[in-house]
């Protein structure tokens, strides 16, 4: 057993099936190439089978995230040939590629939702983890609601999936049932008992329903495993995967205790975390763990005084670790274009021309405003201005009053489709209530806000505001643009010093993605079928995980 965990990415896959996190291409690539400097081992970029947007997005992910030095690129397919072939024509442009298969194999899933027998499930295993073995030579298994599973039934499944060539046995607590010593137990079965395994990696996925995905995961390493399956905050479905974060900074923290190394560069997990939040609308508690405000704020007064002594009696990892300090920018006001572009750069980011014009004369306006501006401003601006879904209404001005004894009352003028000017105005229960009904009045497109949140990005009262907001397009169910069943949801982002600009810019930019959200569908499903996506394969636009498919590969 050697003592390297890969870490295997599912945030764009299992995190991205979450209410409300799903993602455009843009923003999914924007996520991998975090993950790629996060130097994850896999990243499982999607599900190419659940829509040609998905196939699209994994494809694009595989050309520009799959170089030969970058992460190994993985795409889910249910146990038929259509998703297999899918899951195969998508990550072709990577150099690492490896298909991800499943089939549950608990009876409560054999009997209510796939109507098949073991005898049945056991040879579709065989056939399909062959098929898939015989177009890749990576290729991952996962016997779904193994948690749940018969011990000796699961054995029996992985031992077929092995000697079908599977080369990595990913063994899932779907509902999150399991205890931490249920979980080790589970795995150190399979390890001894499976033939075979040993050639083969042991991989957890654990689901957070009863808050034991990350002690479950660490007790699957502890009893075997060597790679994790996680996501960056934790999220995914239902109450999420185990938290990427987490499991790592436990392996590092304590290597002493489990005698273990990832290849993450730890450095990179805040600024993954502040990105998937950033662009999923999911805000991160403050309480989390690693990547939470307070995970390294000392608040009482004993507490503050053991730090100032000698930090580690109140800390057991630091916060540059985790890239969370040590990084103040040292520009201001007067800072010139080239000096600033290097501080970009050296932040990761690559700029457009057009992005880096805008990014810069935000930048010059906030050091007007505010005394200080660091890392976490300049993060928040970039991501702002990358973030923008194309501008198919701009909000050129807004002003607004309210007070009170006064009623609130705003007026927008936006330049529209063909550059049409439009001016409206409205009264609102509250300031941002008013400009919200004044934009409502010109795009005229139905929607709900499911949700507003906004922080202060640094301390002082000349704080920026960072506003996100999720909104769920009226009507918009039966369409299902990203054919999984599930209402749309788009969310938007805003920051600036005056925290009614900062809910504006955020609206506009959900309603922009909304309206964005139907041509990008029409371009990537071209993109499909030009490249051989068969839309009449499977019924994909059923539920994710539909099994209606499946019946195809007997
Ligand atoms: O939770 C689960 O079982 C899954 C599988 C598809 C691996 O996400
Ligand atoms: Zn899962």
């Amino acid at each position: 057993m050697n003592d390297y965990v890969r870490i295997f990415d599912t945030t764009l896959r299992d995190g991205e099936q979450a209410p409300g996190c799903t993602m455009t291409l843009e923003e999914k690539l924007e996520v991998a190439r975090q993950l790629a400097r996060l130097n994850v081992d896999i990243i499982e970029a999607g599900f190419p089978a659940a829509s040609p947007g998905d196939w699209a997005a994994v494809h694009e992910i595989a050309q520009q995230v799959g170089s030969a030095d970058g992460p190994t690129i993985a795409a889910l397919a249910r146990a038929n040939r259509d998703d297999i072939d899918k899951a195969w024509t998508a990550i072709q442009p990577a150099a690492k590629r490896r298909i991800h298969t499943f089939m549950s194999t608990s009876d409560i899933h054999l009997e209510h939702q796939f109507k098949k027998t073991r005898t049945e499930a056991l040879h579709l295993i065989h056939d399909m983890v062959s098929y898939a073995r015989s177009l890749c030579e990576d290729v991952e298994f996962s016997p779904m609601d193994a948690g749940r599973s018969d011990p000796a039934f699961l054995r029996e499944a992985v031992s077929v999936a092995v000697a079908a060539g599977a080369t990595t046995l990913n063994i899932p607590d779907t509902v999150g049932y399991q205890t931490p010593d249920e979980y080790g137990a589970m795995i150190r079965d399979l390890y001894e008992h499976v033939p075979g395994i040993q050639k083969c990696i042991l991989s957890t996925h654990c689901h957070d329903d009863l808050g034991l995905a990350v002690a479950n995961s660490l007790a699957g390493v502890r009893a075997g495993a060597r790679q994790v399956e996680c996501t960056i905050n934790g999220i995914g479905e239902r109450a999420g995967n185990a938290s990427l974060e987490e499991v790592v900074m436990a392996l590092h923290t304590r290597k002493q205790f489990y005698g273990l190394k990832t290849r993450v560069n730890t450095r990179e997990i805040a600024r993954s975390s502040r990105l998937v939040s950033s662009l999923t609308g999911v805000q991160v508690p403050p309480n989390k763990a690693i990547v939470g405000a307070n995970a390294f704020a000392h608040e009482s007064g004993i507490h503050q005084d053991g730090v100032l002594k000698y930090r580690q009696t109140y800390e057991i990892m630091s916060a540059e670790t985790v890239g969370l300090e040590g990084n103040a920018l040292v520009l201001g006001k007067h800072s010139g274009r080239h000096a600033f572009r290097k501080h970009v750069e050296a932040l990761g980011h690559k700029l457009s021309e057009e992005d880096f014009r805008q990014v810069f004369a935000r930048f010059k306006d906030l050091c007007d405003r505010k005394k200080t501006v660091d890392d976490r401003d300049l993060e928040a601006l970039i991501t702002g201005e990358t973030r923008r879904a194309p501008e198919i209404y701009k909000l050129e001005h807004v002003q607004f009053t309210s007070g009170t004894g006064v009623t609130p009352a705003a007026t927008v003028r936006m330049v529209g489709p063909e550059g049409r000017v439009i001016t409206d105005s409205a009264h609102g229960t509250g300031p941002v209530d008013a400009v919200y009904q004044a934009i409502n009045r010109v795009i005229q497109r139905p929607n709900e806000l499911i949700e507003f949140s906004i922080n202060a990005i640094t301390e002082g009262l000349d704080a920026v505001a960072e506003v996100t907001v999720r909104i769920r397009e009226r009507g918009a169910a039966e369409e299902d643009t990203a054919g999984k069943g599930r209402p749309p949801i788009f969310s938007g982002y805003g920051v600036n010093t005056d925290t009614i600009v900062a809910a504006a810019e955020a609206y506009m930019g959900a309603l922009n993605k909304m309206l964005a959200a139907r041509q990008e569908r029409i371009k990537a499903e071209q993109a499909a079928y030009a490249a051989g996506y068969d839309k009449n394969a499977t019924s994909y636009a059923v539920d994710m995980f539909g099994m209606s498919a499946l019946g195809k590969a007997d």
